[in-house]
């Protein structure tokens, strides 16, 4: 954000702090219990919003130098970020093309992609490089390269199509409407903290919508972020994406201090959601990713939780804001998520509400239904 941006922000979450407000809806929202659980929804959400759609897999500063890469999947899809020594970014299929075993686990740099079955190895363009006992196979050919997705690395994070046939364009431009409130963050000089994996026994959307509301801070966080942060709430969207911020509560001796004095950014965390529901939580030193996909069947999902630390930051403090948002959202957050879904299922029938104080929830409820049940938003 432009540093005057960021003192209008700043000056909102004060102003929501002395008033003790929040941005809300304007009523409240009821949504069908079916919605977590309905097994012919969950078939095209996937397809909608996951396959047909790009998805926010990590920061730009992961894969910052030319000969770096980085491994994740998504949608169970195992992906290989590069960057070539050219300084080019690509994003293969991590699937070697003798027998699909993976052709790099982590990440780190290096100047060939190596598979550790028979040991073909390939170039970070792609390329098959080499292979052992070239003399058993036809010649090679460009069907034995790895297989390419669109890739983008706009406002500092990376961006992909998880199937070869996206537009490249489409990838390009996804975040084309957030890019300002990303603009000064330098997310592409980042540096990895880690990344965990949890498997979850909730709808994929249950755990989504734990990222956007603090209704939750002063019951379910009572004794662990209710300490250090408000629940004040300051809402904006950008087109198909949202930010949603809550302040430090240090925010309040910010207006002792002179405006021009005010950091590059907000004494607050800013949840920042890239459509179809991934999270870039940005905080005043480090940032991290909740990205959340479908897991097996309607009642599961697969959550990706990665820290990265500023350019210049101490790397032992954004690994310990690291660990403290994860150990929350692990022991607190996730569990209620649980306990929701295994409620919503005995009452099938029945409704989930959200309250004029859960803007940012209704919004993505909106989002999501109007992406696979267009007939339902014109009743
Ligand atoms: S599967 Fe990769 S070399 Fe055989
Ligand atoms: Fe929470």
């Amino acid at each position: 954000m432009e540093h005057e941006d960021v003192i209008a922000l700043t000056q909102r979450l004060i102003d929501r702090v002395n008033t003790n407000t929040s941005d809300e809806a304007g009523e409240t929202m009821t949504v069908p219990n079916s919605v977590f659980l309905d097994d012919a929804l969950w078939q095209r959400e996937r397809e909608a919003l996951f396959f047909s759609t790009p998805q926010t897999i990590g920061f730009a500063g992961e894969v910052a130098k030319p000969g770096s890469f980085m491994t994740t999947e998504s949608m169970g899809i195992p992906i290989v970020v590069t960057r070539d020594e050219a300084g080019v970014l690509h994003a293969f299929i991590n699937a070697c093309a003798h027998r699909g075993s993976r052709v790099a686990d982590g990440c780190g740099e290096r100047r060939r992609l190596n598979c550790r079955f028979h040991g073909w190895s390939y170039a970070l363009d792609g390329r098959l490089a080499g292979r052992p006992r070239d003399d058993a196979f036809e010649p090679a050919n460009d069907n034995l390269n790895l297989i390419e997705l669109p890739v983008s690395d706009c406002s500092g994070l990376i961006v992909v199509g998880l199937r070869p046939t996206m537009s490249q364009s489409v990838v390009h431009h996804a975040l084309d409407d957030i890019a300002p409130a990303f603009a000064g963050y330098a997310l592409d000089k980042v540096r990895p903290v880690e990344t965990r994996r949890y498997d979850v026994r909730a709808n994929w959307k249950m755990v989504v919508n734990l990222s956007h509301e603090s209704y939750h801070f002063a019951t379910l966080h009572r004794d662990s972020l209710s300490p250090l942060m408000t629940a004040h709430a300051v809402t904006d969207e950008f087109g198909d994406h949202t930010r949603w911020a809550f302040p430090l509560r240090e925010i309040a001796d910010f207006e002792n201090i002179d405006r021009s004095q005010w950091p590059s950014r907000p004494p607050a965390t800013m949840n920042h959601t890239i459509y179809p529901g991934t999270v870039v939580v940005i905080n005043p030193n480090d940032a991290q990713m909740l990205r959340v996909e479908p897991g097996r069947d309607p009642g599961s999902s697969v959550v990706y939780y990665s820290g990265v630390c500023n350019d210049l930051h101490p790397i032992e403090e954004a690994r310990r804001a690291y660990e403290f948002g994860g150990d929350i959202f692990n022991d607190e957050d996730l569990l209620a998520a649980e306990q929701c879904q295994q409620g919503v299922a005995a009452c099938a029938q029945g409704t989930t509400i959200l309250g004029r104080n859960e803007p940012m929830v209704q919004f993505w409820h909106r989002k999501w239904r109007q992406a696979t049940q267009p007939a339902l938003d014109k009743q």
